[in-house]
């Protein structure tokens, strides 16, 4: 039997991808070519903007047309979108053709459900929530040989008032120390030098334990120093941090870590208070400008990156130019820009004053604008410097070239070797682009 994954969303999903992916390989099942060639079609879903679902709907649409052709395929969604209960009932209503429906909670147990569909039993649902028996270690497929990404934290406490993470990913549950260690171990002793570790809020790794009153239990700053031991990773990143857990004593010992300090990614939202406040972020412009003040001088050669959402409801032409100014003011390196999606389910979406698409659409070119001038600015003092690179690849765009990360994550176009790929080089920047530098 075959299976062919499709994957929509965040890095967690990419990850979740190729768990799936191991599970399926440990109960025998092997990679098919393509669409076509599969046996089983996972959709791994996403729900964070209706743009998102809508791609999602399409997607599902068309599998129609591999059940026409080939009656015996087993199609399984899985994923954010699924777990939500009305998007399962729209599902039921309209008759869909997928065989099996899980939630975030339960697609490691796909392969039971496999067999029971080959059994005769269709359409399977279970979107429960039920994770006593959730596993600490389950088989990966590694998709790429140099970087790998681990899980530390599932699930987010923050609920930001227009985010639908929390109720489709449910609460915080840190995972096991050791069984992070040990899988790092393990990654290095293959090769990878690079490791991104995962949660939606990985500064409250550890945190649900404290609650519980493990006192002693490990937080995301000794996660990240025992990281940085272990032998043959070079680079540690991390994926998302919230600004108001980001305390002046992590910082400190980020500062402290050479594999780990070149890069943050400190997602903003808003530039104006009274925005923040309605988002439910807990933390002040004011907070934050401390966090990043902070960083500048203790790691003035760090890159920062940020998430920005534009036409939150109540966002004001004043509110949104209160953004405009703070973010000129912190000069990111680059920004993550999204028109703000109403998610149904979640406070924001239904409060007063939502913000009409063109006025969103309108306020996003600005915003855009302003920071691909700052990204240009910051990547131009990038001429003439000496960096190390980790080679990716052949360049998507230019296949003549190759291109890498620094290790503040800047992309790097550069004449180089397939041998290189994987490889940590050290090259010297002779241009700048607003998204990448170049090194030929
Ligand atoms: N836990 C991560 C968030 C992952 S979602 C974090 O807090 O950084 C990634 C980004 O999507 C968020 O930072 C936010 O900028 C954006 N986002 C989330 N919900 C959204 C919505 N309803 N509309 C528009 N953008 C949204
Ligand atoms: Fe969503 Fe906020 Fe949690 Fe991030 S921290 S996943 S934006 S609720
Ligand atoms: Fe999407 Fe779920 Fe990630 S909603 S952004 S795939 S956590």
């Amino acid at each position: 039997m075959k299976y062919y994954i499709k994957t929509f969303g965040c890095q967690m999903n990419e990850h979740d991808s190729e768990i799936i992916a191991g599970i399926l390989e440990s109960a025998g099942y092997q990679p098919a070519e393509d669409l076509a060639a599969a046996d089983v079609i996972v959709i791994n879903t996403c729900c964070i903007r209706e743009s998102a679902e809508n791609k999602i709907w399409g997607y599902i649409g068309n599998l129609k047309a591999c059940k026409y052709q080939k009656p015996g395929v087993i199609l399984a969604a899985v994923g954010c979108m699924m777990q939500q209960k009305t998007i399962v009932d729209l599902l039921k209503r309209q008759g869909r053709h997928l065989d099996i429906v899980l939630g975030t909670y339960q697609q490691h147990r796909l392969p039971e459900y496999i067999s029971r569909v080959l059994a005769g039993e269709s359409p399977i649902v279970d979107i429960s929530e039920d994770n006593q028996d959730f596993p600490d270690e389950l088989p990966c497929r590694q998709s790429c040989k140099y970087s790998a990404q681990v899980n530390i934290i599932y699930g987010c406490n923050n609920f930001c008032s227009y985010c639908i993470v929390p109720h489709v990913r449910g609460r915080e549950r840190s995972r096991d120390f050791s069984a992070i260690m040990s899988e790092l171990h393990s990654l290095a002793k293959t090769g990878i030098k690079e490791i991104m570790l995962l949660g939606q809020n990985v500064n409250s790794y550890g945190k649900d334990w404290r609650r519980q009153g493990q006192t002693e239990a490990p937080d995301f700053a000794d996660l990240l120093q025992a990281a940085s031991q272990v032998e043959g990773i070079e680079r540690i990143r991390y994926m998302s941090s919230h600004p108001r857990d980001f305390s002046p004593q992590l910082v400190d010992i980020i500062s402290d870590l050479p594999k780990v300090r070149d890069y943050y990614h400190l997602p903003l939202q808003s530039g104006c208070d009274r925005i923040l406040q309605a988002m439910n972020r807990g933390y002040s412009t004011a907070d934050y400008q401390a966090i990043l003040a902070q960083i500048r001088e203790k790691t003035p050669q760090a890159a920062v990156t940020t998430d920005l959402i534009v036409g939150f409801p109540g966002e004001t032409e004043a509110d949104f130019q209160q953004t405009l100014d703070f973010v000129a003011k912190c000069r990111f390196d680059a920004a993550y820009t999204f028109l703000y999606s109403p998610r149904s389910g979640t406070p924001a979406a239904t409060m007063a004053e939502q913000v009409p698409l063109a006025v969103k659409k309108e306020r996003l070119q600005r915003l855009v604008a302003l920071q691909n001038s700052i990204s240009l600015e910051h990547n131009q003092e990038y001429l003439g410097q000496n960096v190390q690179v980790l080679v990716e690849g052949l360049s998507k765009n230019n296949p003549d070239f190759y291109t890498g990360r620094t290790s503040s994550n800047k992309i790097v176009i550069f004449k180089g070797q397939p041998e290189q790929i994987g490889q940590l080089v050290d090259l010297t920047i002779t241009g700048a682009k607003t998204w990448h530098l170049e090194a030929f």
